[in-house]
């Protein structure tokens, strides 16, 4: 039994295995004959919950499909509607499911309760999102990245904005796949020391550059994100916005790339804050083909979680 609870928490074969895993299904789906159903149910029989503490569109709806395409049946469950959301503690939680499901994945706000979830499950557990990493989200992305531009091993990665659980997952990601990170971003806002260190330790080039233009100059891919996460309180809001303005990606940014380079943000997006239309919809932009591998990258990490 795997659980899936972070890059940096799993093997480089394991994660190399999946992400090649996700390119190999998402080719035979994509050429398989007109009409044709998917014969290829590994998943037959067994039972999924997808619980969320939080809002999701892209990651509910990819475990769901990916889950059915495999044969699975899934539940969804809201973390507000459960005995969870209403004082039963995460460990019981976890022993009750462990009896009705073959998996849980689980969105939720601190680290320490997906920890909690996975100590006391007695099946896999899957790190939907918590306010630290969001893993699956960088598994997809990889698969993205290489599908456009071969291997990501030896790049300039550069990521704008706020060093926040996206950020750690994509630090973890240059430690373990061997692609090197550039953040540029306000002091306040820096990355989790803890993932810069282990990107580092693994001979990552990681840089702190504060000016954006320096920053992205000769990058391979340029990576952004919401200006206020799920778990940043609302108040903080307009001085995030305001710390955060020099950062937008633009054409001004995108212009210090190499030619090739591609731009990336795994979405939800709000428009014209964290980086501009002319970017989010323009030629370097593949920021639907991010969304669109959740689903592949998603049944690579059940595949490696259940075994089969
Ligand atoms: N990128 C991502 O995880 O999107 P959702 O919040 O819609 O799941
Ligand atoms: N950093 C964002 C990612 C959403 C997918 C958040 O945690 O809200």
């Amino acid at each position: 039994m795997n659980h899936f609870l972070d890059i940096h928490k799993t093997t480089q074969s394991d994660l190399r295995a999946m992400i090649d895993q996700a390119r190999a299904m998402k080719d035979a789906r994509n050429n398989r004959p007109k009409g044709m159903r998917d014969d290829e149910t590994p998943l037959s029989g067994r039972l999924i919950a997808l619980i969320f503490e939080k809002p999701s569109t892209r990651t509910r709806v990819s475990f769901d499909v990916g889950a059915r395409q495999m044969g699975a049946e899934t539940m969804v469950l809201s973390g507000k509607e459960m005995q969870l959301g209403h004082g039963e503690s995460i460990a019981d939680t976890a022993r009750v499911l462990s009896r009705f499901v073959d998996l849980i994945m689980l969105r939720t706000f601190e680290e320490a309760t997906l920890l909690e979830m996975a100590e006391h499950a007695t099946v896999p557990v899957i790190n939907g999102l918590t306010d630290a990493s969001h893993p699956c989200q960088i598994m997809a992305d990889i698969v993205t990245y290489e599908e456009h531009r071969g291997p990501i091993a030896g790049r300039k990665f550069v990521w704008s904005g706020d060093g926040n659980n996206v950020c750690s997952s994509w630090l973890h990601a240059a430690g373990q796949f061997g692609f090197d990170l550039t953040f540029t971003g306000p002091e306040t806002l820096d990355p989790d020391p803890r993932a810069v260190a282990f990107a580092r330790e693994r001979g990552s080039k990681v840089e702190i550059v504060r000016d954006p233009l320096e920053a992205a100059k000769g990058a391979d891919a340029i990576v952004t994100d919401t200006w206020v996460s799920m778990h940043d309180p609302e108040s903080a809001r307009e001085r995030r916005h305001n710390q955060l303005r020099p950062y937008q990606v633009n054409a001004d940014m995108m212009g210090q790339a190499k030619p090739d380079s591609l731009f990336m943000h795994c979405l939800p997006a709000h428009r014209n804050e964290e980086a501009t239309n002319e970017v989010m919809d323009g030629p370097h932009s593949v920021i639907f083909d991010e969304s669109e591998n959740r689903l592949h990258a998603q049944k690579a990490i059940l595949r490696y979680c259940l075994g089969v």
